[in-house]
């Protein structure tokens, strides 16, 4: 029984199939996503009845009936979509004009803002016919409606942004311009505005009608999908407000909840019991617990700031650059420097900002730059280089991330793996002690990435071994008789509560961006794959990928509170300035982005509606799922394992009957999990995996990826169970049947 399948699921009937829809989706889409929308239609027509001079017509929102989606779309097809003039409003904007003799810029204004507001309720409409039938439907066994209306470049090119059509999505068509239009008619000027909220209501209807339908049950193409709806109305909420998340004046509310929801995460992924007290101005970038986090922008940005945050700590500990509101600039020294009565609580922090309200007050200059140059140590080239490890199974963002923090290319190590994707432990270690033979210099390991979940296979490095690994070749590093210490400042302190003086230490980072939700799992052979993140450095995840937020949701978090901030920190002052309202709240300043998306609360609203438990409960679900799609793989001819499968990632061929025959013939043992394939046969496995792949895309029944894997020379075909799925054995059974139907007339 999955969790969609409990107690509370009550029979709900979709296009004449009865489908076991759950109490809280049908509670979550039907109240809580009917009341967002309901908010949203109101925020939008409140300006709108100020302003309109029409009203929008025909346009259905009684989404109650399940034939809401033909409905819709015959409405459209007939072209029954009308926006009709609004009498009253009409005549009052007469009445003015000849009473008040409004001038015509003000009309076309007026007509303008009314049109604007006119395409928000339109564009709200949609939003309810993509997302609500489109989610019905990740109920069924046998989705209804196509992952995605397919039209190839060309065609796309002609129907889309054709100039000689009446609707384009081209940006040189002929939208009359009302702004430019000197015509005095007032009826003239109303019907262009008309026309223009006609018109991008339709653009906006084609670009929904042929993009990819990521809600539906069988778009398998990435490593996210259908939306969860609580998240998506926490988007919403968020949208609805439109702010940036750097300082608490813009974004009070955000910004607690950012700072809750990642202590949270901080205390839950390195195993913290509460969390000290903090009273924001301690340094951290901002929460509550013992550690620090940010949300950020995707996961190759968490890798990004891993490694950034990493090679900071190597060189600078926590406290090279302190944050802008506890000391001015003149108390800012170069490290090692520090002031040795910093000793990182909060006594001083009054003071502190009494000092620099003052010297800001005197401050000419205080929009400009500080030059960070005093402030920073600059490396010799006497310094050994700073080497980081991630496996060949880890994520490419880690390679993109090495270069942008000014690390050359080829000091990111790529370990081996073993047979099953996990990084090969004894070959980091024995690559961090032979590095220097092996590479003739002063190189000194500083990060190891693990993975927990790679993109392709799943698999989930031990970090446990690999802790252990590390914690080795430190004590190694620290010991006397080390030649290639990297000590750039020895009285620098490890923390701001430690007394500790720096020593070599490698980061470790764990990227659970695809995998990371593990730690919501109760079940050992869940919560069992990311045992050990407790000793971690820094962990990410992204709830948009298994979860169902709406992308980019994606956290970070890392033990060492205050070193985002010592990291990123500038100091911009018309930006951060502790004598704005609540400034010691800030979290802008440890980002190093300026504006910052509001993303913590779709994290939040998961978490607050459905806890933790049932977080691992969907995890679960999926993994049982998949567990069942692993036995029909094995039990079916037509379908083989191109490698054994980790709990969220199933890699396998479609094999057509005629290839099947050749590959037995040849030898190949096809009750393997890890089959050997000769070179002419993989060829041929290939070229199925991607024909099937392309017609199945091009029919618009499903979209799934094929992609090289490391065991094979063929590439393969890949299954996750990515975003708000409640996926069913019925619902396999109908993927491989719709493999097979497509695959054997090929
Ligand atoms: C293991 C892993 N890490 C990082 C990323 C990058 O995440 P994002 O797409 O959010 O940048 C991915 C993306 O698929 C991934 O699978």
């Amino acid at each position: 029984m999955t969790i969609w399948e409990s107690s509370c699921t009550e029979p709900f009937l979709i296009s004449g199939l009865e489908v076991p829809v759950p109490v809280p989706f049908v509670f979550v889409s039907g109240i809580l996503c009917g009341v967002v929308l309901t908010l949203l239609v109101g925020l939008a027509s409140r300006e709108r009845r100020e302003l309109s001079s029409y009203s929008i017509n025909k346009i259905s929102t009684n989404t109650s009936s399940n034939d809401f989606a033909q409905n819709e779309e015959n409405h459209w097809k007939q072209n029954k979509f009308k926006l009709e003039l609004n009498e009253t409003s009409q005549q009052k904007i007469g009445n003015n004009n000849s009473g008040e003799n409004t001038n015509t810029a003000t009309k076309n204004d007026k007509n303008m803002n009314a049109a604007a507001h006119d395409i928000l309720q339109a564009a709200i409409t949609l939003f309810e016919k993509q997302t609500r039938p489109s989610m019905k439907d990740s109920y069924s066994s046998a989705a209804n409606n196509k992952v995605v209306e397919y039209l190839s470049p060309e065609e796309m090119l002609q129907q889309l942004f054709a100039t000689d059509k009446n609707i384009s999505l081209r940006l040189n068509m002929n939208m009359t311009n009302t702004n430019t239009n000197t015509n005095t008619n007032t009826n003239t000027n109303t019907n262009t505005a008309h026309q223009k909220v006609e018109q991008i209501t339709e653009c906006f209807r084609l670009i929904q009608k042929y993009s990819v339908n990521t809600n539906h049950p069988f778009f398998f193409n990435q490593l996210f999908g259908a939306v969860d709806p609580v998240a998506l109305a926490a988007e919403m909420i968020a949208l609805s407000v439109n702010t940036s998340a750097y300082t608490y004046e813009t974004a009070p509310v955000f910004t607690m909840i950012e700072r809750d929801v990642l202590g949270y995460l901080g205390r839950l992924v390195f195993n913290l019991d509460g969390g000290g007290e903090d009273h924001g101005n301690s340094g951290s970038s901002g929460n509550d617990s013992d550690t620090d986090g940010l949300m950020l922008p995707g996961g190759s940005l968490s890798n990004l700031t891993a490694l950034h945050v990493a090679r900071h700590y190597a060189k600078y500990g926590v406290e090279a650059r302190p944050s802008h509101c506890h000391r001015s600039q003149s108390q800012i020294r170069v490290d090692g420097d520090d002031d040795d009565d910093d000793d990182g609580d909060d006594d001083d922090d009054d003071d502190d900002i009494h000092e620099e309200k003052k010297e800001q007050e005197n401050d000419q200059s205080r929009n400009a730059l500080r030059p960070l140059s005093n402030t920073l140590h600059v490396p010799t080239h006497s310094q050994p280089e700073l080497v980081a490890f991630v496996s060949a199974e880890a994520h490419y963002s880690f390679i993109k991330a090495i270069s942008v923090i000014g690390i050359e290319s080829h000091n990111l190590i790529v370990v081996p793996t073993l047979h099953n994707g996990q990084m090969d432990v004894e070959e980091l270690e024995s690559l961090m002690i032979n590095m220097h033979d092996l590479y003739g210099e002063a190189k000194v390991p500083f990060f190891v990435g693990v993975t927990a979940g790679s993109t392709v296979r799943g698999s989930f490095d031990d970090i446990n071994a690999i802790v252990r690994v590390c914690r080795r070749h430190e004590e190694k590093m620290n010991s006397s008789n080390y030649p290639y210490g990297y000590v750039p400042n020895r009285n620098l302190r490890l923390s701001s509560t430690s007394n500790s003086i720096k020593k070599h230490k490698i980061w470790i980072h764990v990227d659970g961006a695809w995998g990371g939700s593990a730690i919501f799992s109760a079940r050992h052979d869940i919560r069992g794959l990311v045992k050990g993140v407790e000793k971690a450095d820094s962990f990410t995840f992204n709830p948009h990928k298994m979860l169902g937020a709406p992308q980019q949701t994606t956290a970070f978090v890392t033990r060492h509170k205050g070193l985002l901030k010592a990291a990123n920190s500038s100091g911009a002052k018309y930006l951060f300035d502790c004598r704005k309202n609540g400034a010691e709240y800030d979290l802008g300043d440890a980002s190093y982005t300026c504006g910052r998306r509001t993303d913590s609360i779709k994290l939040w609203a998961l978490l607050k509606f459905h806890g933790p438990d049932g977080l691992g409960r969907q995890l679960e679900q999926k993994v049982d799922v998949l567990d069942y799609l692993v036995k029909k793989i094995k039990e079916k001819n037509n379908f083989l394992l191109a490698c054994d499968p980790w709990p969220f990632n199933v890699n396998f061929f479609f094999v057509p009957e005629h290839l099947g025959t050749k590959m037995i013939q040849s030898g190949v043992d096809m009750d393997s999990s890890n089959p050997q394939i000769g070179e002419h046969l993989s060829k041929e496995l290939a070229d199925v995996s991607v024909r099937l792949k392309l017609v199945l895309h091009q029919n618009g029944e499903m979209m799934i990826p094929y992609q090289p894997i490391s065991n094979q020379e063929a590439d393969c075909f890949r299954i996750v169970l990515a975003g708000y799925k409640p996926f069913t054995e019925g619902d396999v059974d109908r993927v491989l049947e719709l493999m097979e139907q497509y695959g054997n007339s090929l």
